[in-house]
């Protein structure tokens, strides 16, 4: 398979759309000022500001995204040549960790955004510096945070199928990321705390769950290959395990590929949304 990072994450826009916390989405549109500096850490391609523009939440505002993968930042370059002329865009490759160290406190944004992207980091130690690119009691919209349970149907193999979720689930919780470690598959329920002990104020929450499934006509848009893209993920996240026999996992893999192709496999992932402000008070 083609490992193409900048259209997964375009297919996985589809996705996000249906995911969203719709009431956590709402809150954020009632707290946002009007002409915002926005500030997008590990934006990817773009889809966030698309999608915040095509529901009109924002017609003017300042909107820097930065993501480190230079490929990404070049496609979302194309993706958003259109955005309404009120929208001034600002996009950059740059590590989150230099961007900060850079901005050193001087950033004042009244919108923080990480979507997809915090379960990615070492939360707990990140969040306190983060906030610091927030103006005082400025917004923050984190979104799409894991939450430890990953479903594929039709059950394969239910022993197997367990241990493979569990399994890969460990992979997240392990991941060292520059010699830093860099993961929690429970980041959405965690993120509770991190967030009160980072002075942080709760003003929504839900869930944010991927649904992935064929209708009548397939998969839409392009989420066969969001689908493929996920199980090649968990391949080689777990190609190689000691715990799993290689073989068994192989035909495992091929299985779970062949039921995307009968349009079959159902996809869930738990996920949670948050908005809220910064500091408490
Ligand atoms: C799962 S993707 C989500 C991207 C985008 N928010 C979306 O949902 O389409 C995570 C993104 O974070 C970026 N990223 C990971 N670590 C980063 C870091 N230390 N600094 C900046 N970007 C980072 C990756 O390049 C990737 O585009």
């Amino acid at each position: 398979m083609d490992y193409d990072f900048p259209r997964y994450l375009a297919a996985k826009k589809t996705v996000d759309d249906r995911a969203l916390n719709a009431h956590v989405w709402q809150v954020l549109r009632q707290n946002l000022p009007s002409q915002p500096q926005i500030l997008e850490i590990g934006a990817g391609i773009g889809t966030m500001v698309e999608r915040l523009a095509e529901q009109l939440f924002i017609s003017s505002a300042n909107y820097t995204a930065i993501d480190n993968q230079p490929e990404n930042i070049a496609t979302a370059r194309q993706r958003l040549a259109n955005l309404p002329a009120g929208i001034q865009l600002t996009l950059e490759a740059i590590d989150l960790f230099d961007f900060m160290a850079r901005e050193q406190g001087q950033r004042q944004c009244d919108l923080l955004i990480a979507h997809a992207f915090l379960d990615l980091m070492d939360i707990p130690a990140t969040l306190p510096q983060l906030f610091t690119l927030l103006k005082p009691g400025g917004l923050f919209y984190f979104s799409i945070n894991f939450d430890g349970v990953t479903t594929l149907e039709p059950t394969i193999d239910p022993a197997l199928d367990a241990k493979i979720e569990q399994l890969y689930h460990q992979t997240m919780d392990e991941r060292i990321t520059d010699g830093k470690p860099s993961g929690d598959s429970r980041s959405g329920r965690h993120l509770f705390a991190h967030l009160r002990q980072a002075g942080a104020r709760i003003l929504a929450a839900g869930s944010s769950d991927w649904v992935v499934f064929a209708g009548e006509s397939g998969y839409l848009a392009d989420e066969k290959y969001f689908l493929q893209f996920i199980v090649e993920t968990m391949h080689q996240a777990l190609a190689n395990h000691p715990a799993l026999d290689g073989t068994q996992f192989a035909n495992w893999i091929a299985q779970r590929q062949a039921q995307i192709e009968a349009g079959e496999l159902v996809y869930i992932a738990h996920q949670l949304d948050f908005v809220g402000r910064w500091p408490v008070n």
